[in-house]
């Protein structure tokens, strides 16, 4: 048989982070008592009050195709949800409801982009995002964030890496995996070079509601009219809302790009799932205590697990301002022997640390930054503390 297939396709790369979930879910299924610090999701359970309103949704027969771009309640609590919490205008025909955040960035980039657009994107990056982009004909272009810039780039650097083929930013705030929050000026520098490169903004705010500390969340569309109307504003209810299985995701943007996703989005997929939309509306408007607990909790492990890995020889970590992720700098641990051999790759490190320690950690190659681990605090803090003893019995033992 001399059939190909497509080439497009097959330059995806399948997700590392994948690969170290499914050998820890194999030690898992030995009886061997893994930590898994690779988790991109809450360990909580979705809240009830949004359980009922599924289940309600259920009773009620609301179990039929919607309209594709999703209801019109959702539509409004979600503007509602837009104007109280990030200061954002948004009429009900400017927002996209998608099956999950990343249907949502696979919208927006399929909208907004011709072939060979480029899009720039800050490293360290979440690992979809090239992929999504390169999926959408286009072109990923990286910038570096270094450990110096607090893993941030700067309006400069965004302004340098411009050509004539620049189409958009990707802006993600609170950012996974180093879990680094954006300050306003920041953003208001970045918004001035986006306005006069005219390109668009794709600002990816997923993780909005975990921001700890005295840090605030900033949405950049909320700075002027000119940077509105260049920003794609996408968010969900995955992390914030314990709710990663129930696959909502939304956008507000212009009205033009709406349209679009929104007809992109009637071939590809028709709505979102009739029942997690009825929910998402409970989520949005209803009780938002437990998401406070949460948040409460998330807060608790982050101090614990900051504290404890700045003790820890050989590692260099900032303090991460939101998401439930730490960042680490592994760099002096990949000059020292393990067993009488270099460690060198973090790829090594992990295996080693999985294999020898059954502990799971994502190495960051893939999310754009070599030498850096990423470790999930979206897990109980007896199961941080034993896989941070793991790991500091590891660190002990290297030459
Ligand atoms: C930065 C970021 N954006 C978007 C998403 C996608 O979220 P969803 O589960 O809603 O597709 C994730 C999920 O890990 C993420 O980390």
């Amino acid at each position: 048989m001399s059939l190909t297939l497509s080439k497009k396709a097959s330059e995806v790369k399948p997700s590392s982070t994948l690969a170290i979930t499914a050998k820890a879910n194999e030690l898992k299924a030995k009886g061997i008592d893994v930590v898994g610090f690779g988790a991109g999701e809450p360990d909580f359970n979705t809240p009830d009050n949004i359980n009922q309103a599924a289940i309600k949704a259920i009773n009620e027969g609301f179990t039929k195709y919607t309209p594709a771009s999703g209801i019109e309640e959702l539509k409004k609590a979600v503007c509602k949800k837009f104007k109280e919490f990030n200061h954002i205008e948004y009429n009900t025909n400017q927002v996209v409801i998608s099956n999950g955040g990343k249907h949502s960035l696979t919208n927006i980039f399929t909208a907004i982009l011709n072939p060979l657009d480029e899009v720039i994107i800050p490293a360290p990056y979440w690992l979809s995002y090239p992929e999504i982009v390169r999926l959408s004909n286009g072109v990923p272009v990286f910038i570096k964030g270094g450990k110096e810039q607090g893993y941030k780039v700067s309006a400069k650097q965004i302004e340098e890496a411009c050509t004539d083929k620049t189409k958009a930013l990707v802006l993600n705030t609170p950012n996974n995996p180093t879990g680094m929050v954006y300050l306003r000026e920041e953003l208001e520098a970045i918004a001035e070079v986006v306005i006069r490169k005219d390109i668009y903004v794709v600002a990816d705010e997923m993780y909005e509601n975990l921001i700890y500390g005295d840090k605030e969340h900033v949405s950049i569309a909320s700075l002027n009219d000119e940077i509105y109307k260049r920003t794609i504003t996408c968010s969900g209810v995955a992390k914030s809302y314990a709710m990663t299985g129930w696959r909502i995701g939304y956008t507000g943007s212009s009205v033009e790009i709406a349209k679009l996703m929104g007809s992109v989005q009637s071939h590809q997929t028709s709505n979102p799932n009739s029942i997690a939309q009825k929910a998402t509306v409970e989520a949005l408007l209803g009780n938002q205590d437990t998401i406070a607990t949460m948040k409460e909790e998330f807060n608790k492990r982050r101090e614990y697990m900051y504290d404890r890995v700045c003790n820890m020889p050989l590692l260099h970590t900032l303090e991460p301002e939101g998401a439930f992720y730490q960042f680490i700098d592994v760099s002096e641990v990949l000059e020292k022997e393990y067993k009488g051999s270099k460690i060198q790759t973090t790829e090594k490190l992990g295996a080693i640390l999985i294999e020898d320690f059954n502990v799971a950690v994502i190495p960051c190659a893939d999310f754009g930054f070599e030498n850096h681990i990423r470790l999930s605090y979206a897990i109980s803090i007896e199961k941080i503390k034993k896989g941070l003893d793991r790991i500091e019995d590891f660190l002990n033992q290297l030459k």
